[in-house]
């Protein structure tokens, strides 16, 4: 047993989508969320870049004693799950492009899926990579979304304006006849209602959140690392700017938190 909090962390806000399903998993688990509200996107930055921010965030979470990272955002997975593994060989890191890869592998029949995600995510391969390692015979139509992120970070998840912009970025892989898309970027399970409008019912929409929480549970249990039964579950919010943080957290994890901001560069 072991009641130290998790640390998880996102460029922004998108991550509170994973902490909303690790928080149904594992209610008796202590957290503690850094958002980067001040340094994101992380999406059109380059690798080295967006290294140096993780390792900065997981020295930080450090400091709280964290037994376990998951990493929130799906640029930073795959970009630098690597390098951050191998600096920091005695914590466990959790990625979302393995439970990504895995639960559409499971959904997909026609083997024609659509990847949508931040230019950084998309351009690394990563997914890609992974998807025909399961199946050769995947093909995968990718699109970068870039535009969703502010969206998600301005609470336009479900108005003409988004919804505008869903199309114009879908459409092209709803020709391909795509019978799964993976929401490959943490921001859009918050636009999941508009882009299902989009894809049409006949596509699976496949959010990695649930299935990261899935496999953080595995491990924890594996290694009898969850906390005790009855633990009082604390949870605790930082981020590096202030923007609608309180705001988007009370929609997407429908309570209400305040969050700290520290200064980041300092770690
Ligand atoms: N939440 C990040 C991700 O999953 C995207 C936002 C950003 O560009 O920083 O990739």
């Amino acid at each position: 047993m072991d009641n130290r909090p998790i640390g998880i962390f996102d460029s922004g806000v998108g991550g509170l989508t994973v902490v909303k399903q690790v928080v149904k998993l594992l209610p008796e688990e202590s957290l503690v969320y850094f958002g980067d509200t001040a340094r994101v996107p992380y999406g059109s930055k380059g690798k080295e870049t967006v290294t140096k921010f993780s390792s900065q965030i997981i020295r930080f979470l450090k400091t709280k004693n964290v037994k376990a990272v998951v990493i929130a955002c799906n640029t930073v997975s795959s970009n630098c799950y690597e390098e951050l593994s191998e600096e920091f060989p005695d914590l466990p890191i959790t990625e979302v492009v393995t439970p990504g890869v895995e639960s559409c592998i499971a959904a997909t029949k026609n083997k024609i899926v659509g990847l949508i995600g931040t230019y950084a995510t998309v351009s690394s391969g990563a997914y890609e990579k992974r998807l025909k390692a399961a199946d050769p015979e995947i093909q995968v139509y990718k699109k970068a979304c870039p535009l969703f992120v502010p969206l998600a970070e301005e609470g336009w998840v479900n108005n003409d304006v988004a919804e505008l912009t869903a199309r114009k970025y879908l459409q092209e892989l709803i020709d391909k006849n795509i019978d799964s898309i993976i929401l490959g970027c943490t921001h859009y399970p918050t636009l999941k209602e508009c882009i299902g409008r989009i894809v049409g019912e006949k596509v699976t929409i496949v959010d990695p959140a649930k299935a990261t929480a899935v496999k953080l549970k595995e491990y924890l249990e594996e290694h009898n690392m969850l906390s005790e039964k009855g633990h009082n579950a604390e949870r605790l919010f930082y981020v590096s700017d202030k923007s609608h943080f309180e705001q988007i957290c009370s929609r997407i994890l429908h309570e209400n938190y305040s969050a700290e901001k520290i200064d980041i560069e300092k770690y």
